[in-house]
């Protein structure tokens, strides 16, 4: 096996503990929701049932793509699905490219499917594959959903990384041919406006948003410097606020997943009210895991589950549907942001 590949595995992990902030700048704090002082309901009538990626989904959150492809990082797995099959979550794993090349590292992926039998499970992959390797990371997982990652900027920072970056034609092609739903994503810079055109066109339907303010991998990849300093870009991207404002003048055309520095309940339900179907959690479940094990793990899940209900209840919620009726009021810099859009 290659161990620079399984190495920067665990630098990655090692880092973004390293890096982790409670405090995540995801501009979701310029969002603030109204609340409804006649709520008219009680909390058992709450339901937020959703859909990821067009498939049922009984909890809105789910662990977002990670982990695999080295022994530390495969055991991550194993207590990230632990804590997936007590708690009900959906689980992505983190991209399979390395399994593909070295068939030695698949158990450390294939043990989210081995716990989580009957769960939802979401394989994911780079957007320079193409559909034959998308069809054996599905298959390796016996994966219900696949996503595939754009990660330009990511790559550029990485003194090993990719420098070339022509994904279009494997994105029509996968989507159209996979016969699994494609959730396309970002690694936490966010996907503008300009590319959900792109995408449409493609025939995606569903993405990811992955904004900046959690996981920042232009940080991550100075603080190994095994290439050039690269922090010019350390506030390059979109926050996950302005991911979802972008979001909403493509309301009809895909179902969104918001994602990238979530830290609590409230973020969570800003993220729907916003228009997002579902949330993915990657930076907080980590820290989580590995500061207080599969225990600790859970017992935040489970937290973060009754307190998306109870905030539902405040604001006289039954489902997701309502939710999005809430009212809300933004911040001066993203109503600005909004109009700046609204010209393009
Ligand atoms: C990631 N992320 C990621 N995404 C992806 O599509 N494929 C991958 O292999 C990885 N690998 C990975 C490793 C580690 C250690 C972290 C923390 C994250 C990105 C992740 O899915 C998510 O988009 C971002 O991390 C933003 O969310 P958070 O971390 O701010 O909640």
């Amino acid at each position: 096996m290659d161990e620079l590949h399984a190495h920067r595995k665990d630098e990655h992990v090692f880092i973004t503990q390293k890096q982790y902030q409670a405090d995540a700048q995801n501009g979701l704090n310029q969002i603030r929701l109204l609340p409804n002082n006649l709520p008219e309901i009680s909390f058992s009538e709450v339901d937020y049932k959703t859909t990821l990626a067009g498939i049922e989904m009984k909890i809105p959150f789910f662990i977002n793509a990670m982990s695999g492809g080295s022994k530390t990082t495969a055991q991550i797995n194993q207590k990230l699905a632990t804590a997936a099959a007590k708690t009900g979550l959906a689980m992505a794993t983190g991209s399979q490219s390395i399994a593909l090349r070295y068939p030695e590292t698949a158990p450390g992926f294939k043990i989210v499917r081995k716990t989580l039998p009957h769960g939802l499970v979401i394989g994911n992959l780079g957007a320079g594959h193409g559909l034959h390797d998308a069809k054996n990371a599905i298959k390796m997982l016996k994966a219900d959903i696949l996503e595939l990652h754009l990660n330009a900027a990511q790559e550029i920072v990485m003194s090993e990384g990719d420098r070339t970056f022509f994904w279009k034609d494997n994105i029509r092609e996968i989507v159209g041919r996979l016969g699994r739903p494609v959730l396309i994503k970002e690694v936490g810079f966010g996907i503008s406006p300009t590319t959900l055109s792109k995408l449409k066109e493609l025939g995606v339907k569903y993405v990811d948003l992955s904004g900046r303010g959690g996981t920042n991998f232009a940080k991550i990849e100075n603080q190994r410097l095994h290439g050039e300093d690269f922090s010019v870009l350390n506030n390059f991207g979109l926050t996950t606020a302005e991911t979802l404002i972008g979001s909403q003048f493509f309301q009809k055309d895909f179902s969104f997943t918001a994602s990238g520095g979530i830290r609590n309940a409230l973020d969570i339900v800003k993220c729907l009210v916003l228009g997002a179907d579902n949330v993915g959690i990657s930076g907080l479940f980590l820290h989580t895991v590995i500061k207080k094990d599969v225990s600790g793990l859970i017992s935040l899940i489970n937290t973060l589950k009754h307190q998306v209900k109870a905030i539902m209840t405040i604001l006289g919620c039954h489902d997701i549907t309502e939710l999005r009726q809430t009212d809300y009021v933004l911040s001066v810099e993203l109503e600005n942001f909004k109009k700046q859009l609204h010209k393009h």
